[in-house]
């Protein structure tokens, strides 16, 4: 599905807004704090139901107001669809499909697929474990609606165990009884192993992409790679067998620290070029190719799994970025079909070649 109108009525600093991208690709341009990173951020909210930034929703109702409202016209190759997100400081959160209210926000995943970049992510992602493993639940939530629920599911309970071994911790007991652990454990297992299976599965899928992403930007061909540090490619069976095992490791330790020490919640992705650690090795530009990179076989990911391809948010792609990287980076955007990016500089003719320029000021 391809955005054709985005109205915010209000959003953030933005009142009564309404943008028409008529051409596929759109750069946005404006000064710094006009509100383009608002706008990728509101198209995404019609997509993952939430704040791609990681806000709350009561921080993107503008200041001194009681509610936001985004609405988008999008259409697949048919038919236009009116997407909505409603958010109330009383009333709480709604979305419609064509003016139809969905039971829950999350179903509305998957209706209309997404992909944001912001360079605030490169330093987050680099920095955070947790950041790491949403990046990955983002993307496996938008292909498959189980994959949601189930990580729901396992949050639940590992929630209610985690209270367990805190009243352990509390009480000295140092352990908790078995027969009251079995069952969170069992179900722990179960829900763990399903995750990581589609972890694993995901991530063998887009590294072929996003080695290719990255060689391409790279002049100097550097291998980069992204592995998944907490369980090894298997079969459901041993995936279950592994968790299985090290909760019994870690008993006696959980009792001790008040929480659960090993599972899925605790996986982590590491990106590495020609073989050394991204985080540690890595310069400024390279970090954010790699983060690029990652986005784009993101994209190609989805559009295997789901037949479709989702549209690349990309806010201030630009910036850090050498002028044989831009280059490469603007080839690569006309072999998507609808990309909507910013940047706080006037556009140049290179990029007026892949985007019809949006300007704010107007
Ligand atoms: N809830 C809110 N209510 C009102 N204004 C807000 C709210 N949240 C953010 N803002 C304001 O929105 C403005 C625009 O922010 P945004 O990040 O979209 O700017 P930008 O155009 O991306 O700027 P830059 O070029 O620096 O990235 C900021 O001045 C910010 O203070
Ligand atoms: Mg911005």
């Amino acid at each position: 599905m391809r955005i054709r109108e985005l109205i915010l009525r209000p959003f953030r600093n933005l009142a009564a807004f309404q943008l028409n991208f008529a051409a596929d690709n759109a750069l946005v341009f404006g000064p710094n704090g006009r509100g383009k990173s608002n706008i990728l951020e509101a198209i995404s909210y019609l997509s993952i139901g939430k704040s791609v930034r990681g806000a709350k929703d009561p921080q993107a109702v503008p200041h001194g107001e009681e509610f936001f409202d985004i609405q988008a016209i999008c259409t697949d190759e048919r038919h236009d669809h009116q997407l909505r997100i409603f958010y109330g400081k009383k009333e709480g959160k709604k979305a419609f499909v064509d003016a139809n209210p969905l039971p829950r926000v999350s179903d509305l995943l998957g209706v209309f697929r997404t992909v944001h970049f912001s360079p605030e992510d490169v330093s987050l992602v680099l920095r955070f474990p947790a950041q790491r493993r949403r990046l990955l639940d983002i993307l496996i939530s938008q292909s498959s609606g189980s994959y949601l629920r189930d990580l729901q599911r396992y949050n639940h309970v590992l929630t209610q165990r985690n209270h367990l071994l805190r009243a352990a911790k509390k009480s000295n007991r140092g352990h908790v009884d078995r027969q009251v652990m079995e069952p969170w454990d069992a179900q722990l297992v179960e829900l763990g192993a399903g995750i990581r299976k589609y972890r694993l599965g995901a991530l063998e899928k887009l590294n072929e992409p996003f080695t290719r992403y990255y060689d391409r930007f790279s002049p100097d061909k550097e291998e980069a790679v992204i592995t998944y540090q907490g369980a090894k490619e298997g079969e459901l069976e041993a995936l279950r067998a592994e968790l299985k095992e090290a909760l019994e490791r870690h008993r006696d330790q959980e009792a001790q620290m008040g929480h659960t020490l090993s599972g899925p919640h605790r996986d982590d992705l590491k990106f590495t070029l020609n073989g050394e650690s991204a985080e540690i090795y890595a310069s400024e530009g390279q970090l954010k190719t790699v983060l690029i990179s990652w986005k784009l076989a993101e994209a190609r990911y989805m559009e295997e799994q789901t037949g479709r391809q989702p549209v690349l948010l990309l806010d201030d792609v630009f910036s850090e970025l050498d002028p044989g990287r831009t280059g490469k980076l603007l080839d690569i955007i006309n072999e998507f079909e609808q990309v909507i990016a910013t940047t706080p500089q006037k556009p140049d003719a290179r990029q007026e070649s892949s985007f019809e320029p949006i300007d704010l000021q107007k």
